[in-house]
């Protein structure tokens, strides 16, 4: 029996949901008490989750009102193929995300409204940003701009001030922290091919001749780095420091996928699926991981990082006690956060769709030097972009 089988089994009462049944997501809504009197869904489309079920419903009143709202329906299986297990309880963590983050103004006002949730058939109502994309895009060309970058590290540092020791009980760790875990910390360095249904979201880790017809010499690159004693022991070292982590709020998959830009240029954040209590330095890590993986300018990655250590634009001094900034950031956990999550997207089985043809010749080694410049970051603590 699928794993979909199975679970419609033993849940009689979940009805999985899909974009183009609209009269279902019709029925299910009306039932959970989420549509207004004499309203209706006229339309659902799919905007493409690749683990969750997420789309944009549009409903309409007898009367003529018109809204629109986006669903999402979080199962124990990737939505992508459905033969490969989630864990069961990602609903609870992305629902308490959206309740703690509630408190902090500064950072909820970047994300999407939570509107209505139901437990029982694992769904959350959010706030339709309209006419948004996500910035995946930023993996292809193109500049995220100075002005973003400098909004997505102030809401990291808003959602460090605004929960620092602050941590809620209720909120445990859960499946989606051992899931990250095994992502960045075991499956990149399993034998290649390895992996399957073991491995969530990510793929099996390709082989060397798939990495090198990614890029000339990755496939040797990647097999001395699994071999590399020390660099091994730096990994697994910050693993189990990413486990007992548990000082802030933090996202936990603060990338280009989950950003989104508004048709005015705005950005915001979506898909805190993996969110929880941690490190601060775990969100700015993997965001400078991906922007340095799409080649975003240095100005760029510069005003990310000031931005979320709360740097002063005007005198460039980060903020003391007085200020709300608290121990300063480790920069060498930043480096060590952002190299697993390079290391993982470069030789790992979470491949990003990097467009390699776009590069000019001379850049041609890119993934080679920045695999290097992850395992100086993880080993020793040191990454150029942090240095300055
Ligand atoms: N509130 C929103 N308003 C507009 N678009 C949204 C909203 N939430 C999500 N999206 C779009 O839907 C896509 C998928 O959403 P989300 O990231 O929550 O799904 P997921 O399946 O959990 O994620 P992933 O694809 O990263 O596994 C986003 O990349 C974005 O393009
Ligand atoms: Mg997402």
């Amino acid at each position: 029996m699928s794993r979909r089988a199975e679970f419609e089994a033993e849940h009689p009462e979940v009805h999985v949901l899909s974009a183009d049944q609209a009269g279902r997501v019709d029925l299910v809504m009306g039932a959970v008490g989420w549509l207004g009197d004499e309203e209706q869904v006229t339309t659902c489309a799919s905007l493409g989750g690749e683990s969750s079920t997420v789309m944009r419903v549009e409903l309409q009143e007898l009367r003529g009102g018109w809204r629109t709202a986006v669903l999402k329906q979080s199962l124990p299986w990737l939505r992508r193929d459905e033969s490969v297990a989630m864990p069961g309880d990602r609903w609870r963590g992305e629902h308490a995300f959206y309740s703690a983050v509630a408190r902090v103004p500064e950072a909820a006002a970047l994300m999407p409204r939570l509107m209505a949730a139901n437990k029982a058939r694992f769904l959350l109502l959010l706030e339709d940003f309209r006419g948004a994309s996500n910035l995946v895009s930023l993996y292809l060309g193109g500049s995220l701009g100075e002005g973003a970058a400098e909004a997505l590290g102030l809401f990291l540092w808003a959602l460090r001030c605004g929960t620092r020791g602050e941590r809620d009980a209720e909120f445990a760790p859960g499946g989606m922290n051992r899931l990250s875990h095994r992502l960045l910390f075991e499956a990149p360095f399993g034998s290649p091919g390895e992996g399957g249904n073991g491995f969530g979201p990510d793929g099996p880790a390709p082989d060397e001749g798939a990495l090198d017809d990614i890029e000339p010499g990755l496939g040797a690159a990647a097999s001395a780095l699994r071999s590399d004693g020390a660099f091994r022991e730096a990994v697994a070292e910050l693993g189990r420091r990413f486990l007992g982590a548990g000082d802030c709020l933090v996202h936990g998959a603060f990338h280009p996928g989950n950003w989104l830009r508004l048709p005015n240029g705005d950005v915001r954040v979506v898909d805190p699926q993996y969110g929880g209590w941690g490190d601060a330095e775990f969100d700015i890590g993997t965001a400078a991981a991906h922007l340095l993986l799409a080649r975003q300018p240095g100005e760029v990655v510069k005003s990310f990082l000031a931005a979320a250590a709360g740097v002063d634009v005007e005198d460039g001094e980060e903020p003391g006690e007085a200020e709300g900034g608290g121990p300063g950031l480790d920069r060498a956990l930043i480096a060590g956060y952002a190299g697993v999550e390079i290391v993982r997207r470069l030789i790992g089985g979470g491949q990003l769709p990097l467009e390699a043809a776009q590069l000019p010749k001379a850049e041609g080694g890119f993934r080679c030097d920045l695999l290097e410049a992850a395992r100086t970051a993880v080993v020793s603590g040191r990454l150029e972009v942090l240095e300055t």
